[in-house]
């Protein structure tokens, strides 16, 4: 269909199951596909038909893809991005976009010297439940924001691989996960005011214990597989226009059930979305109401829709086509607070946070579409 070049640099679970299949469907090839796993790199050539590397640098020097997909393990996000970009291909990062403020700040600089687009791979943004409700929100019907708040939390379900569990691939755990995503779903939702302080807390409770809680229940045990990284982690955030955040995750826990929820409050209303439904609740006069969504069951491929995103602000040559796909910008302040959160509970004290007002506004103006779609 078009002539742009895609790349995959990391071929498991993510790359295979969601990426490809995505990106068939939307009518584009896969033309070239690195893994440091040969065995991997075989079996993707053979299937997709792909030109396979071992080395990620000799495939971007040899091919100069258009577009390069990351999707290894954490630790090496931020450099195969940087890498990529430099040599002048668009980059689809996996989430979380970096690890430290050190890093995010290489991408977004090489990006804008570039002239390069980045998305992060925080495809939850496009469900038909979380779009509508951003939607709402940004057309100001909840009013003045002044609190958000956001679950992902699980009895069972520490991811069974090494990529999430070992540090030198990792390097965090839950928060680096799961946080990045109800993190992003929040600063999404708020339009990205500017967070100054982070009062972070991690735990790992069941590192010894991934046989007893990886996976999905019931799954078999993964003999001996252990975990170096935290399972839990919460953290409360504080903005310079007042608003208060809060978030908590776990991989696995004592709970009396597994959820996701995001709850958004405002002085004019408020929003709920949880595993099922998206809730307005509102006032007439003085009484309250709780609204839920009519026909929420739409399907989206929402890995889909952020390839469409990307391919569509390349080939258009316009980064307002981007929204409301995760940017370098807001995945440079997600990477501020989820370091944050490791530095405030490894010193057990709050951090404050000095991200660049010119970031924050950028990262704002990149949700524009929202009040108008
Ligand atoms: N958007 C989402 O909801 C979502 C869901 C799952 C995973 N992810 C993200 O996708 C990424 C990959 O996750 P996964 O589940 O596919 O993991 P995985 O372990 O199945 O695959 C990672 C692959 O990267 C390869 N790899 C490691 N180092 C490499 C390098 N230097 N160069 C090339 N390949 C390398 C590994 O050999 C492996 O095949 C992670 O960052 C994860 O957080 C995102």
């Amino acid at each position: 269909m078009s002539k742009l070049r895609i790349a995959f640099i990391g071929l498991g679970g993510i790359a295979k199951n969601a990426h490809l299949p995505a990106l068939k469907g939307l009518g584009y090839k896969v033309d070239f596909c690195v893994d440091i796993d040969t065995g991997r790199v075989k079996e993707f050539t053979e299937n997709v038909g792909c030109k396979g590397y071992a080395d990620y640098r000799e495939m971007l020097k040899n091919e100069n893809p258009d577009v390069v997909l990351v999707a290894t393990p954490h630790a090496f996000h931020a450099q195969i991005a940087v890498d990529a970009l430099e040599n002048g291909s668009h980059v689809y990062i996996e989430k979380p976009m970096a690890l430290t403020v050190e890093e995010a700040t290489k991408i977004v600089d090489v990006a804008h010297r570039k002239n390069r687009f980045i998305v992060v791979g925080h495809n939850g943004r496009f469900s038909y439940k979380n779009y509508t409700a951003a939607k709402i929100i940004h057309k100001g019907v909840v009013g003045k924001i002044y609190y958000a708040r956001g679950f992902i939390l699980r009895q069972r379900g520490i991811p069974p691989a090494p990529t999430f569990l070992k540090k030198e691939l990792a390097r965090g755990g839950a928060v680096y996960d799961i946080a990045s995503h109800a993190l992003d779903m929040l600063l999404y939702f708020i339009g990205y005011s500017k967070p100054v302080s982070v009062k972070g807390f991690t735990y790992r409770a069941f590192g010894e214990r991934v046989d007893e809680f990886g996976g999905t229940y019931p799954q078999p045990p993964i003999p001996g597989l252990t975990s170096d990284v935290e399972d839990f982690g919460s953290a409360f955030i504080s903005f310079d226009n007042g608003i208060a955040m809060y978030v908590e995750v776990s991989w696995a826990g004592y709970l009396k059930e597994s959820k996701v929820e995001y709850v958004v409050l405002g002085d004019r209303g408020g929003v709920h979305v949880d595993n099922t439904n998206l809730y307005y609740i509102s006032s007439a006069g003085k009484e309250l109401f709780v609204g839920s969504h009519v026909g929420l069951n739409i399907h989206v491929d929402t890995y889909a829709e952020v390839w469409k995103k990307l391919l569509n602000a390349i080939e258009k040559n316009d980064e307002a086509c981007l929204c409301p796909a995760t940017t370098a910008e807001q995945g440079f302040i997600n990477t501020a607070i989820l370091e944050s959160i490791y530095k405030s509970s490894m010193s057990g004290k709050e951090v404050e946070l000095n991200i660049p007002d010119k970031i924050v506004e950028h990262a704002k103006n990149q949700l524009k579409c929202l009040v108008n779609e």
